[in-house]
Order: structure tokens, then sequence, then C-alpha cells
């Protein structure tokens, strides 16, 4: 596992090696994937370069409106937080900037689990439960989802991960604790910075190596974030729910983030 001092996590032992020694295709002339927020087009050498689009979707695309200049927060929001926790010991897929709104990162294989860490009651979890909207979770939730737009996400346990072949119980096993010690972090970041983080996704991936790492972006289009002095909903539910400006709420985010991460380099 990784550690506060930004010593690399230890790796599972995992199955894509194993496909890999046995001769298993190398997979990096995979061209590009289109996502709903993001454009991946993969680069000479195992890089990816991730755009940042300005589309919001909700409800697997039920609902689908542009804002312009989301896809540069989005970026922006994304890059300071994997470098972040780059720093406190998660090996993530993150490499630099290329432009205003493009990441560069490693190029990965996403698994296609979505690990949701919940520090508080909100969203599905609220409506599958019936408990009470930002009830504490102490610990928190960890959920896995299988990624499968056509099926509509739905949730998921160690038993089916294992019938579906998404990751050995080793590997699962290492995103739970990755999941949870990036989340940890992450929510101490944005105490400092006035910031509730409510709930979070993350995805992760293998690279050619074999490496497990933290992948995809970490944004208010996959956290929950409220301002903890006036409680404003500052991440993709002022789009959902048609709560209030999206934009100006991301920006708020970005500021205040910005504020603690200057605090934090200079204590
Ligand atoms: O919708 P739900 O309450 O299950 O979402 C939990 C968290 O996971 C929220 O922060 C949401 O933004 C994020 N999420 C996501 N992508 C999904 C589903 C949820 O980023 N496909």
């Amino acid at each position: 596992m990784g550690t506060a001092s930004g010593e690399p996590a230890a790796q599972p032992p995992s199955s894509y090696h194993a496909a890999q020694s046995r001769g298993g295709k190398p997979t990096l002339e995979r061209a590009a994937y289109e996502g709903k927020a993001k454009r991946v087009v993969s680069q000479p050498d195992g890089v990816a370069h991730i755009y940042y689009k300005d589309d919001a979707t909700a409800f697997n695309g039920a609902r689908h409106e542009l804002f312009e200049g989301k896809g540069t927060l989005n970026s922006q929001i994304t890059e300071r937080l994997f470098e972040y926790l780059a720093g406190h010991g998660i090996p993530t897929h993150h490499l630099g900037r290329v432009d205003e709104r493009t990441l560069a990162a490693k190029w990965v294989d996403i698994i296609p689990i979505e690990a949701v860490v919940r520090y508080k009651v909100a969203g599905t979890l609220a409506k599958r439960t019936g408990l009470d909207h930002l009830t504490e979770c102490d610990p928190p939730i960890i959920e896995m989802y299988y990624k499968r737009d056509d099926l509509g996400d739905p949730l998921i346990n160690d038993d089916h991960v294992r019938q579906l072949g998404l990751a050995t119980p080793m590997e699962l096993d290492w995103i739970r604790a990755m999941a949870r010690q990036a989340a940890d972090a992450l929510r101490d970041l944005f105490l400092k910075a006035g910031i509730d983080l409510v709930d979070l996704k993350f995805e992760f991936g293998r690279t050619a190596d074999g490496e497990l790492v933290l992948a995809d972006e970490i944004s208010p289009d996959t956290c929950r974030f409220r301002d903890l002095a006036t409680g404003e909903i500052l991440d993709k539910d002022l789009f959902r729910f048609d709560e209030g400006d999206l934009l100006a709420g991301y920006r708020k985010l970005l500021a205040h983030l910005d504020r603690a991460l200057a605090a934090n380099v200079q204590s």
C-alpha cells in the first residue's frame, strides 16, 4: 500500500502480467475512445492524451448540455488532485498537461469497475436505503459498480467481480484499499479548503507494464462537494437537479482548492 511519505504503493500480482507472459497481445495501438465528457487519444510510447469536453450528461446520458469552459476547469481540478495524490503515495496515470484542456497520462486498460467512496449519504445510496440525505457514514461506505452503460452501471459485489473476471481477489482488495486511502487524503485536503467531500468515484487501470494505477478523472463531475460554510452545492448535482450555476460552482471549488494547496505548500 502507499504511504503518506509518497512511497509508491505495493502492487498486487496481476493477471495481466500472466497474460503478457503467455504472449497476450499488447494493447497500446488502440486508437481513441470517446466518452461522455472526455476524448482519449493514444500517442506513441504508451501515452494517452485526455481531452476534457464541455459536455455535461446525467442519468446515463438522458440529460445532456454544454457548459463552455467546463472541460478546462475539470482538467485543472483533476490535474491538481492527481498531483496531490501522487505526493501521498497513490500511483496514478497522470503525466502532465498538454494544453488548456488536455492532460497527458499513461495509456491504461481501464478496469470496468467504478469504486465509490461515501462519507455521507447522497444520490443513489439515499434512494436505495431510505437513509436521510447527508447522514454520516463512519467508516465510509465503499461500493463497486460494474462500468457498463448498456446495463446502467449496476452495483456489484466481490462475487460478481470474480464471476465476471473483472479483477483478481487481490487486485480488488488493492483497489478497495487504494480507493479508501486516496479518498481519505482528498477529504482531508478539502476540509482544509472549507469543503465537505460527500462522496466520489474512482476508476483504476492497468498500464502496459501491468502496473495498477488510479486513472480517469477526479472532478466535480465525479465527486459531490458542499461548501462547509454555506452548504452550497459545488458539483454536477447543480446540473443533475437544476440546483444552480454549474460553472460558478466549479470555479468556486477550484479557487478554494487552490487556496488549500497553497497553504499546504507553505505549512
Ligand atoms: O449517483 P451516485 O450517488 O451513485 O454517485 C456517487 C458518486 O459517484 C457521486 O459523486 C457521482 O458523481 C459519482 N459517479 C460518477 N460516475 C458514475 C456514477 C457515479 O462519477 N457513473
